[in-house]
């Protein structure tokens, strides 16, 4: 296994993060041990963090200790591999719907650094308690989620954090080129932060695009 990032590691083409739950499998993928650790593969067709690694992601902000805001959690299929990397630092996963967050709550039961909030994303000040956090990851497929992360990174991005954030062209506006709703979301967000990186996600997913921003104010 090779080191790419902090905890997240590459063999023969497949990506994988070290276990934090030796012998829990949370979404069917495949647990490899090798020289006594565990590892579990991160499958880029089921998680967009994982295709925008395979991908050529350039720089990674998760790290050992990172406090993480995730909105969209969802059923936790990317949040385990967030609190796979991040161990003794806290995942925030914020989920609207109740039906996900039972699922969520059971991967929280089994992982300390997963706090599950059932919420809004656009009503932060009900988890407004969370304080600052090391960078915000966004994947709610809403119409006005560029808005969402402005209100959201406003309260509780750190002044030169980090948002990853996933683009569904197909939920913002069916009628626009996938290209011409990229490029108009990133406008709306550069008076708070700079892409670092835009990658296309295809062939992992399609009419998507993940970006990774700083925020410079
Ligand atoms: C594409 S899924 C997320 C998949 C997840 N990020 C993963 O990789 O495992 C989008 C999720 O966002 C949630 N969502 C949509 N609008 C939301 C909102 N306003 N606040 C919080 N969660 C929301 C949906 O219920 C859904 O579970």
């Amino acid at each position: 296994m090779k080191e790419i990032f902090e905890n997240v590691f590459f063999k023969e083409g497949r990506i994988y993060t070290k276990n934090l739950t030796p012998g829990i499998s949370v979404y069917g993928e495949k647990l490899v041990v090798e020289d006594g650790i565990e590892y579990r593969e991160w499958n880029p067709f089921r998680s967009k963090l994982g295709g925008a690694i395979k991908k050529g992601l350039s720089e990674m902000p998760l790290k050992r200790g990172s406090d993480v805001l995730y909105l969209g959690a969802s059923t936790g299929t990317t949040v385990s591999h967030v609190s796979d990397i991040v161990e003794k630092g806290s995942v925030y996963g914020v989920e609207i719907s109740q039906k996900m967050m039972q699922k969520l709550l059971e991967l929280a039961e089994l992982r300390e650094n997963i706090i599950p909030i059932l919420a809004d994303a656009r009503k932060p000040h009900e988890y407004e308690e969370i304080g600052k956090v090391d960078v915000i990851y966004q994947d709610v497929a809403q119409p006005d989620q560029d808005r969402i992360l402005m209100i959201n990174a406003n309260m509780f991005l750190k002044k030169g954090g980090y948002a990853m954030l996933c683009i569904k062209s197909q939920s913002i506006d069916v009628t626009k080129k996938p290209k011409d709703v990229f490029e108009e979301v990133k406008r709306n967000l550069s008076s708070l932060f700079e892409v670092v990186q835009s990658i296309n996600l295809e062939p992992y997913d399609k009419e998507h695009e993940f970006v990774l921003l700083r925020k410079v104010k």
